[in-house]
């Protein structure tokens, strides 16, 4: 490589989001990138030219480690839309005025399908005013919801993290004597794609049954025969535990958690925030049935949790990091890295480029063969599927008994 990189992270963090930041810094430097930026905040910053030289952060091997094991997004990140190039051209001029300025010859963003947005709009832009810079996807989303790719990093933790809170969830609720007739609903991210809520399924082996019922957001949501389904189960059992997808909806598209006290965010690509959905059903099973209830939103923590991450997850997060550098290198713009798997048994998986347009804005959601009749479970070719993506461990490096991170830029809280 003659010139700079730049590379930036964007949409919702994961626990394997910085090991692609490390495995694109790590392969800029071997290629013989002069310099490696890093957005601060994604383009959001960089219009604001607010980056930084990740040589001052990254100094040491101990340090590239760390950042592997960092969860969240080092550099920060963005929801931002582009608008379209016919829209604003000042927009675009200005932010290759800046690529300009630093000598950028391929530019990496790691994030998820609203961010190949933007990898889509540079690059078409680039093709239109005959500009050499490259433009990469990385891809990285805990919902697993990009299309031409088998996985995406990220993902597998986050199901790692799922699989094994849903186990103690259930050992907890079933130890207590006093707590039968409990009902314990575990509402888990995902937006509009059941991923991540099937992965609860992980719970289950020779040790654990697992969850009694798992509600994926690809199916319509009938709330009556949901409390029918509780009422049937806790005649038969002590206590059960449900996942359900924070997006599911009724069959007129409503979402459930809109149905209760939901908050009405809306993100710069139209997404509601979802939240509230376990609280909700929580609520409607205490009245229906008059049992004690729990309400478990995994939230932050199942996006966060680097301590249970996965190494197969982190090592292709740092794999997918290097291919994004790769095939810039080679000439390839307007292309998101994908995870292709070559076997089950031993698991393999290679990677690949692929037309960013076919990718950017779209939603890979779970088939309906692999979710049971009724709509209350997924079935083993799903769990066959993601049980090769949660494998290994990453031992965190452990400071006085808790996890030391790479610290984050002094910049980053910079206003
Ligand atoms: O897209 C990833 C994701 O974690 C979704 O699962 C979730 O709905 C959303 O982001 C939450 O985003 P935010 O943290 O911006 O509210």
């Amino acid at each position: 490589m003659k010139g700079n990189v730049i590379v930036g992270q964007s949409g919702g963090p994961t626990a394997a989001i910085n090991s692609s930041l490390a495995g694109v810094y790590r392969t800029a430097k071997d290629r013989g990138a002069k310099k490696v930026y890093g957005m601060l905040h994604g383009i959001q910053g960089l219009l604001k030219e607010k980056y930084i030289d990740l040589s001052d952060h990254i100094k040491t091997e101990l340090d590239a480690e760390l950042l592997k094991r960092t969860p969240a997004a080092f550099l920060g990140s963005c929801r931002y839309k582009l608008p379209a190039i016919h829209e604003d051209k000042e927009i675009y001029e200005k932010i290759f005025a800046i690529l300009d300025k630093l000598e950028i010859e391929a530019f990496i963003y790691i994030g998820g399908n609203d961010s190949m947005d933007t990898i889509k709009k540079l690059s078409d832009y680039a093709i239109i005013t005959g500009h050499p810079t490259r433009f990469i996807g990385c891809p990285k989303t805990i919902d697993n919801d990009l299309a031409l790719t088998d996985h995406t990093p990220g993902f597998g933790s986050a199901a790692k993290y799922i699989g094994t809170s849903m186990k103690e969830i259930i050992r907890d609720s079933f130890c207590l004597e006093y707590s039968k007739g409990l009902v314990s609903i575990v509402e888990v991210m995902g937006r509009n794609a059941g991923w991540l809520t099937g992965a609860s399924a992980l719970a289950a082996g020779e040790d654990c049954e697992g969850p009694d019922m798992i509600y994926l957001p690809e199916l319509a949501f009938d709330i009556e025969d949901f409390g029918n389904r509780v009422k049937a189960l806790l005649e038969k059992k002590p206590s059960v535990v449900i996942a359900v997808s924070e997006g599911i909806r009724t069959a007129e598209g409503k979402y459930v958690c809109e149905l209760g006290n939901s908050v009405d965010f809306v993100d710069a690509f139209g997404h509601k925030q979802l939240s509230g959905t376990a609280s909700y059903l929580a609520s409607y099973i205490a009245g229906e049935i008059g049992c004690k209830t729990r309400a478990i939103e995994l939230s932050t923590l199942q996006r966060s949790a680097s301590h249970c991450s996965s190494r197969v997850d982190i090592l292709e997060a740092y794999q997918v990091g290097g291919a994004a550098v790769k095939a810039a290198d080679e000439g390839d713009s307007g292309k998101m890295v994908v995870l292709q798997r070559l076997s089950d048994d031993p698991y393999q998986c290679g990677t690949e480029v692929k037309d960013v347009h076919k990718i950017a804005n779209d939603e890979k959601l779970v088939p309906r063969e692999w979710v049971n009749e009724d709509g209350t479970y997924v079935t083993s070719e799903f769990i066959s599927y993601v049980r090769p993506l949660i494998q290994g461990d990453v031992s965190p490096v452990m400071v006085d008994g808790i996890p030391r991170h790479l610290y984050t830029p002094r910049e980053l809280s910079e206003r």
